[in-house]
């Protein structure tokens, strides 16, 4: 009887035991953060990309794209100087499949005429920021041509920009890259093969700029100046004290992006509709620039 008694008292022990520390653990989850996913907690990105139709067109889409889906919370404008929308472009952004917008930004007709250099990607780009003025209103933007090669981790460190972020972009120049200087974790001035008395004499993709700054310079924009758009851009940000930069890429001392430009290649010679009309060569002409 005696036993039996505790037997069942131990019993009543062990389960009320294991009863309150379920209860106790219950509790303890609940009161654990609810993790959030990284695309909710990191700051977005807009990724202001200028484009035009030619035989690489497609090609260097499709690399800065498949780039691009590595990173997340980031919004791909993608501005094409044309007068139409182009399918196959819209197919391409389509099949990489990064959250994108894209619109059309011709170049006006007195720039066209120029003889020399044009003053190409700058529509884009007064159009990009026309975007985030007018849908953004936290986050970071940069300006990244097509043709260049982004590693990706700069991407996560241009999200945290305050106001303006620089770093080294590499291939530029007879110098090999353009950079600010550092000297005693300060900007002592710039490196770059072509100075051409900028105030900042950087590359395009060497920059970031945080949105908050830009609606605070309602009348920042990228002038039609060739070789000047990057400097003009970056005085129309005034104030903008050079103390104020962010230095990236561990203090401006490692290349994440290289101005690479691909090969310029001629446009395919036209298909004989005559021999080829019957085959796939008709489906893939689509997707050639012919002359
Ligand atoms: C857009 O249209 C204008 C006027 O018709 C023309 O001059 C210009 O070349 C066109 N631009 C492009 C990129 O096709
Ligand atoms: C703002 O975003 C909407 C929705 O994507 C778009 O239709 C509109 O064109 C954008 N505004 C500008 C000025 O780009
Ligand atoms: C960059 O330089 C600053 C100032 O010299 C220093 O405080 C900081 O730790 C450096 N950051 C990196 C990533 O090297
Ligand atoms: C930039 O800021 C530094 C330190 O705050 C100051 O000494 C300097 O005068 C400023 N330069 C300009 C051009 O405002
Ligand atoms: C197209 O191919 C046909 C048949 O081979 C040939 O007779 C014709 O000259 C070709 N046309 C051109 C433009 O090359």
């Amino acid at each position: 009887m005696a036993v039996a008694k505790s037997i069942k008292m131990y019993l009543t022990i062990f389960v009320a035991t294991t009863c309150i520390y379920m209860v106790l653990y219950q509790y303890h989850l609940s009161r654990q953060p609810i993790p959030q996913p990284e695309y909710i907690v990191k700051p977005p990105l807009y990724i202001i990309t200028p484009t035009f139709r030619r035989a690489e067109q497609l090609a260097e889409l499709t690399r800065l794209g498949y780039t691009l889906k590595h990173v997340v919370n980031l919004l791909w404008l993608v501005i094409e100087d044309a007068n139409q929308t182009s399918p196959l472009v819209i197919h391409t952004l389509n099949r990489i499949g990064v959250p994108y917008e894209y619109f059309l930004a011709p170049m006006p007709e007195e720039y066209k005429k120029a003889k020399k250099t044009k003053p190409r990607g700058v529509s884009n780009r007064n159009r990009g920021l026309e975007y985030i003025r007018a849908n953004a209103t936290s986050g970071v933007f940069y300006f990244a041509d097509d043709d260049n090669t982004y590693d990706i981790s700069i991407f996560e460190q241009m999200r945290y920009t305050k106001k303006v972020s620089m770093w080294p972009v590499g291939l530029v120049t007879q110098f090999g890259v353009s950079s600010p200087i550092i000297r005693e974790g300060k900007i002592k001035g710039f490196y770059d093969g072509w100075i051409g008395g900028r105030k900042f004499p950087v590359d395009m993709a060497g920059f970031a700029v945080s949105v908050k700054f830009l609606h605070e310079r309602p009348n920042a924009k990228m002038p039609f100046k060739p070789g000047y758009e990057e400097d003009g851009f970056l005085k129309s940000l005034a104030p903008l004290n050079l103390t104020e930069i962010e230095l990236l890429a561990s203090n401006c001392t490692e290349i994440l992006t290289w101005h690479t430009q691909t090969k310029k290649n001629a446009n395919a010679a036209a298909l004989n509709v005559s021999t080829y009309g019957d085959t796939n060569l008709v489906e893939l002409n689509k997707f050639l620039v012919r002359t």
